[in-house]
């Protein structure tokens, strides 16, 4: 973690070596007691320049941490029965742990019928509704890997959440949504009270002035601003955006949901981007296979 001004840059690459190198000790332990490793499949359809590379880093980061990983490619005109019987085919086979289906999908394919054709016991990316509901009544679920890579973030950094206010900008049903559920639950790591902010919400500056957490997967660049942010708040920043900057030499610069320069200052932690949330987020999708492996969430 970095010092600056009394905030704290959170060091999402640092705590995601740091859950990598954990799993990577178990699952050598796994093969060191004769068993195969965790494997995780990845589904993508079609030549999109974002999930291609979303993909190729799920892989990598498989292949780092001793898992077998598997990637089946389609082509967009891939008939949604051919999906199907691609999603029965790894649901019956024993020797795939967990997978996902890359989103978005080709228009022709109904998404949530595809999503809902995953095995729960493998939905690895906890976007079944069955994990959805788990998580919300608390129970073992495949948490969605956003989320759960934030929440992980904040523990690590020894961030107080207990009775804290949390303020959840976005309202999606991979990031926002499930975000506000786990960080209203009762359990040591969260436990906080949320509010959950979106496009039709009323006085929207007043209430993220008054969270002590501010996380934001509002989707619109450097949307929050300093007179948005309390004193000492703890800031994530969910957001990824390429926007044009002639000043450097690739001719754009990354920036996140967040105006990060001037909303540092008045943070206690701050998450950056790049280098923050979307650090964690494969590294969560692991962590989900590694519990499909061991049947921790549906025995
Ligand atoms: N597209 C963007 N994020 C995700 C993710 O976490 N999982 C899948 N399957 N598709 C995505």
């Amino acid at each position: 973690m970095e010092e600056k001004n009394n905030t704290i840059v959170i060091d999402g690459k640092a705590i995601a070596q740091q859950i990598k190198d954990e799993i990577k000790k178990e699952v050598s332990d796994i093969i060191d007691s004769g068993k195969r490793p965790p494997h995780l499949v990845a589904v993508i359809v079609g030549e999109d320049g974002a999930s291609l590379s979303y993909v190729a880093s799920k892989e990598k980061q498989s292949k780092e941490v001793g898992f077998t990983s598997s990637v089946y490619r389609f082509p967009n005109t891939i008939k949604e029965e051919d999906l199907i019987n691609t999603i029965d085919f790894l649901n019956q086979d024993d020797e795939v742990d967990g997978f996902i289906v890359q989103l978005p999908l080709p228009k022709h394919i109904n998404e949530q019928r595809i999503i809902e054709r995953i095995d729960p016991k493998k939905d690895v990316d906890g976007f079944h509704p069955s994990n959805g509901g788990r998580m919300m009544y608390n129970m073992p679920a495949f948490i969605p890997a956003t989320p759960m890579g934030i929440t992980s973030m904040l523990k690590r950094s020894n961030i107080e959440t207990v009775g804290k206010h949390c303020v959840v900008l976005g309202r999606s049903n991979i990031v926002g949504t499930p975000l506000s559920v786990l960080m209203s639950r009762n359990n040591s790591d969260t436990n906080c009270t949320v509010t959950l902010c979106h496009s039709k919400t009323q006085n929207l500056k007043e209430i993220c002035l008054s969270a002590d957490i501010l996380i934001v997967a509002i989707g619109k660049p450097e949307f929050v601003k300093e007179d948005m942010v309390k004193n000492g708040a703890v800031v994530i920043d969910v957001g990824i955006h390429r926007i044009e900057d002639k000043t450097k030499e690739k001719g754009y610069r990354i920036v996140g949901d967040v105006a990060f320069e001037e909303v540092k200052n008045k943070c206690s932690y701050i998450s950056p981007v790049p280098g923050g949330v979307g650090m964690l987020t494969v590294v969560s999708l692991l962590q989900n296979t590694l519990k499909a492996y061991k049947k921790e969430v549906y025995q």
